[in-house]
């Protein structure tokens, strides 16, 4: 499994991306996330036509709900052919494991299928509060991981900070996918927890999501080409 850079396309429309995406004509093709904002505003279609420019695709819906519901869902998605997609681990391990059935197509091949733990706007303080979880986050967390795995999931996604605690527990194959990503001489903007390109990689992350320091970039596909070097080529 090679390291890779997964560029967050958070725009709000079908224009914004495609303009942003056509900077990389006769480049290195980067792997995008779309998230619920571009899903929802544009529809499936978004996701045929940016994986015919040629793009791999991370699909970033996080679902959660029974796990009828999941599997048909997963089921609809994996006539897309993205390459990743996630849910909520904290739908249970049979709802992640109906998951696993639904988004296995007919011929046994599937996208890989992560779960993300506890999102990193959830802090200790409203995790006790409102979800009554009293376990310290990086227990919950890697818990969490746990079941994900024992699901047959591929990974999580992760903050980079726990990605070598998680491979510790869960081994080197266990995909760990983590945002809050910032060069050393960027803008944190509201990542909290933030670390560079090069410190992911020694961290182990397996895939970094970096979305504003290359979408919002003066040049971005110099600022992906750096990520890239940081963080795939391992140069400083
Ligand atoms: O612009 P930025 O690099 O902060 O984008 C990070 C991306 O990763 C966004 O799409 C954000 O929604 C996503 N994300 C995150 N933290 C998580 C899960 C997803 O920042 N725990």
């Amino acid at each position: 499994m090679g390291k890779d850079v997964i560029v967050a396309c958070d725009f709000a429309g079908a224009e914004a991306v495609y303009g942003f995406l056509d900077r990389f004509e006769g480049r290195k093709k980067p792997f995008v996330k779309i998230g619920m904002e571009l899903f929802y505003a544009e529809g499936p279609d978004i996701v045929r036509q940016i994986k015919r420019r040629g793009h791999r695709i991370f699909l970033d819906l996080k679902l959660h709900d029974i796990p009828n519901t999941v599997k048909k869902a997963m089921a609809a998605l994996s006539g897309l052919d993205v390459d990743i997609c996630n849910l909520h681990a904290a739908g249970t391990r049979a709802m992640m494991e109906a998951a696993l059935e639904g988004i296995t197509r007919p011929d046994g091949t599937r996208p890989l299928l992560i779960a993300v733990t506890q999102l990193t706007s959830t802090d200790q303080q409203s995790m006790e509060r409102d979800l009554l979880i009293r376990e310290p986050m990086d227990r919950v967390v890697l818990h969490y991981a746990e079941t994900a795995k024992a699901a047959g999931l591929d990974g999580v996604v992760c903050s980079p900070l726990e990605a070598g605690k998680i491979h510790e527990r869960l081994g080197r194959g266990f995909l760990t996918v983590t945002p809050g990503v910032r060069f050393a001489d960027g803008d944190r903007g509201d990542q909290k927890r933030v670390m560079t390109p090069a410190q992911a990689r020694a961290a182990g992350s397996d895939y970094i999501v970096v979305g504003r320091p290359i979408t919002a970039a003066a040049d971005p596909v110099a600022a992906y080409e750096r990520c890239v070097a940081e963080f795939v080529d391992g140069d400083e």
